[in-house]
């Protein structure tokens, strides 16, 4: 059975559309929604895992946030992150320096292109063997589990195997989008092609002895037919859930995308 992460982005999202330029009146540390109870009403609705993505140019989520999320939070941990100096440092720093059992215990690798408004596509392990290996050798070195989030492609699933990443996450976006055009009917060849896709990354993750997670563009609609592949361990959702969180609340947003991974 599949695990639940809750990427807690979003919320930082709408915060900062209010308060990125400052707002008039702001007494600093009152600026809401807050990331963080965002988190704890997660959790209290299921999430087994917390997601944060710290960006260069921190344009969502803050070094404020990662770091009170690593002191307060009671399930693991996922650092999104660049392959940069400075975001190795600051996960070794929380590593280290967290009251709490040492979060972050995960890092997703992501490439992080500073136009886009979400990720876009898989991180290129394949293209730059040698640094991967020498990042992914640092953060296991200090205790964190490190995953790569890829594209459902063999050459970048095997990179990532003799790169040492103990995970991989495999970019559902595709999936998502033939998952729409299609409406969902599994009948139309490029839905059906794309999940495959899927699926058989994650068997071939499996073989190499990694962990297999999945995400992005997961929603209420598309996320059964994933969490029902056999070798998949988690699922890493924002959007769909904050979005759902608007109209019910975060605590049942959550609680309802937990029934549909579990197969309530
Ligand atoms: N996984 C990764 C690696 C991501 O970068 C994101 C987006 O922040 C997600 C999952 C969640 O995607 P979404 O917000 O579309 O659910």
């Amino acid at each position: 059975m599949a695990s639940l992460g809750v990427n807690i982005d979003h919320v930082a999202t709408i915060r900062q559309a209010r308060y990125r330029h400052g707002a008039v009146g702001v007494v600093e540390g009152t600026e809401e929604p807050d990331p963080i109870l965002a988190a704890h009403e997660a959790v209290l609705g299921g999430a087994d895992v917390l997601t944060i993505h710290l960006r260069e140019d921190r344009r969502h989520v803050n070094d404020r946030d990662l770091e009170l999320l690593c002191r307060v939070a009671r399930v693991k941990v996922n650092l999104e992150m660049a392959a940069t100096d400075e975001m190795v440092a600051i996960a070794l720093k929380h590593r280290a320096t967290s009251v709490n059992g040492g979060r972050p215990q995960m890092v997703t690798l992501v490439p992080e292109g500073r136009q886009e408004v979400t990720t876009e596509g898989g991180l290129d392990v394949a293209g730059q063997a040698a640094r991967m290996k020498g990042v992914v050798a640092k953060l296991k070195d200090a205790g964190v589990v490190v995953s790569a989030f890829i594209d459902a492609e063999t050459a970048q699933v095997e990179a990532a195997a003799k790169a040492g990443f103990d995970c991989c996450e495999i970019h559902t976006g595709p999936y998502a989008s033939a998952f729409a055009k299609a409406g969902g009917d599994f009948r139309v060849g490029a839905l059906a092609g794309s999940l495959e896709r899927v699926s058989d990354a994650g068997e071939r993750i499996a073989g190499l002895g990694m962990r297999f997670n999945a995400g992005h563009a997961l929603n209420y609609a598309n996320v059964r037919p994933i969490a029902e592949l056999m070798e998949v361990e988690e699922l890493h959702i924002g959007h769909a859930i904050v979005s759902r969180a608007v109209f019910v609340g975060m605590r049942r947003a959550v609680e309802e995308m937990k029934g549909l991974v579990v197969g309530l």
